[in-house]
């Protein structure tokens, strides 16, 4: 079972509960969504997808409501998506390797405290960069820091701002989050071994001149 942790408008929780969708017997489920705002479109879109929800606060409190959670719900992976409080380091070491980011960037550039959102992609245009880009990884006790599984690359355009690069971007977190989850799923499925060990597996795929539209089907064969 999946927790998705998202702090937003749950733009990426939707692509990843559609994947999970299509085709039947897909493995994987999203079992909880978890917010640090009782507000967040996330909770509203889970709660309109019958998925039990949970409201944190960050204020120490959460470590052990989320590890009740987690087992209540047989949580065997966990998925930020836009989730930007830093998951308490308890958890991490209790779902070691099983816990995934989406960041809006090529890490490791661009990542790190203070990198999200917006914030990012005027980060990418007043560097001058050419090629921003989406990035998978594993959780550890730093800010967009663990092994990397997977990036995808997103062009920056002449006249790009931060909002018409970041639209490009989430088109693509939109692809790869739910591929690599996904490919964790089967992994963890077929042989219980954590993410860490897909990135060779991965590569054959991200690294490939596929166009973002058939990473997806590139990376759940039927
Ligand atoms: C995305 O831009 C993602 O890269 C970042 O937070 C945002 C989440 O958007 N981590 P949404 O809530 O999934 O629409």
């Amino acid at each position: 079972m999946i927790a998705v942790l998202a702090s937003g408008r749950g733009s990426n929780l939707q692509a990843l509960m559609d994947a999970l969708r299509h085709p039947p017997g897909t493995p994987g489920r999203v079992a909880l969504v978890v917010s640090d705002r009782a507000d967040a479109g996330a909770l509203e879109r889970a709660r309109g997808a019958g998925i039990p929800t949970l409201a944190v606060t960050a204020d120490g409190t959460e470590t052990a409501a989320l590890l009740e959670a987690f087992a209540a719900h047989e949580i065997g992976l966990v998925v930020l998506a836009g989730y930007l409080k830093r998951v308490p380091d308890r958890v991490v070491a209790a779902f070691h390797g099983r816990i995934l980011n989406v960041h809006p960037a090529l890490l490791p550039a661009f990542g790190g405290p203070g990198m999200y959102g917006r914030h990012v992609h005027e980060a990418v245009l007043q560097s001058g960069a050419r090629v921003s880009g989406v990035t998978v990884h594993v959780v550890d006790e730093q800010y967009d820091h663990g092994p990397i599984l997977a990036q995808w690359p997103v062009p920056v355009r002449p006249g790009d701002t931060a909002d018409t690069l970041a639209a490009r971007v989430l088109e693509v977190e939109h692809r790869l989050l739910p591929a690599v989850t996904l490919a964790c799923c089967r992994r963890l499925a077929d042989s219980g071994a954590a993410p860490g060990a897909l990135s060779a597996a991965l590569d054959a795929f991200v690294l490939s001149d596929t166009p973002p539209g058939d990473l997806y089907r590139a990376l759940t064969p039927a």
